[in-house]
């Protein structure tokens, strides 16, 4: 099979990677360039878990080509923290927001997404809006208090 040479910035890096035109972005992140936040569930855009923001809109990672992200800046959960944890994560650790944590990197990307978008939200609407992260463990109740928690603390941020 042909291979590609494909460049991305990801995290604020740019990276270069020799690619089959099939592979999908979420395995040039995981296995061609060690970026494992970015998790596989289901590969058909259904659980959420390979949620990236490409050019700051969030995608599901495993409906892309790596082909296509060419020239693409990628954010992963991995490039959120700097020194600290991002107050999206911090939210998700203090509320208990994850039990095995493999959903929760495209939780905090959605969550992400939702709160650049929106910065005053119903319970009703913080589900509806994370609709298409699917979580097996917390019954999403905690997910829901660390968006409400971290909105609140962006919001001061803002306001600083
Ligand atoms: S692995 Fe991409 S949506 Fe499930
Ligand atoms: S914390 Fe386990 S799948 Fe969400």
């Amino acid at each position: 099979m042909s291979t590609h040479e494909i460049t991305l910035t990801v995290d604020g890096s740019e990276r270069t990677a020799t690619v089959e035109p099939r592979t999908l972005l979420v395995h040039v992140l995981r296995e061609h360039l060690d970026n494992t936040a970015p998790k596989v569930g289901c590969e058909s855009g259904k659980c959420g878990a390979c949620t990236v923001q490409l050019d700051g809109e969030p995608v599901k990672s495993c409906l892309v080509l790596g082909v296509q992200a060419d020239g693409t800046s990628i954010l992963t959960a991995a490039g959120l923290a700097d020194g600290d944890l991002h107050p999206i994560q911090e939210a998700f650790r203090e509320e208990h927001g994850l039990q095995c944590g493999y959903c929760t990197p495209g939780l905090v990307m959605s969550t992400l997404d939702l709160l650049e978008k929106h910065q005053e939200l119903s319970r009703e609407e913080i589900r509806a809006e994370l609709k298409g992260n699917i979580c097996r463990c917390t019954g999403y109740q905690n997910v829901v208090e660390a968006v409400e928690t971290a909105a609140k603390t962006l919001d001061t941020e803002r306001s600083d």
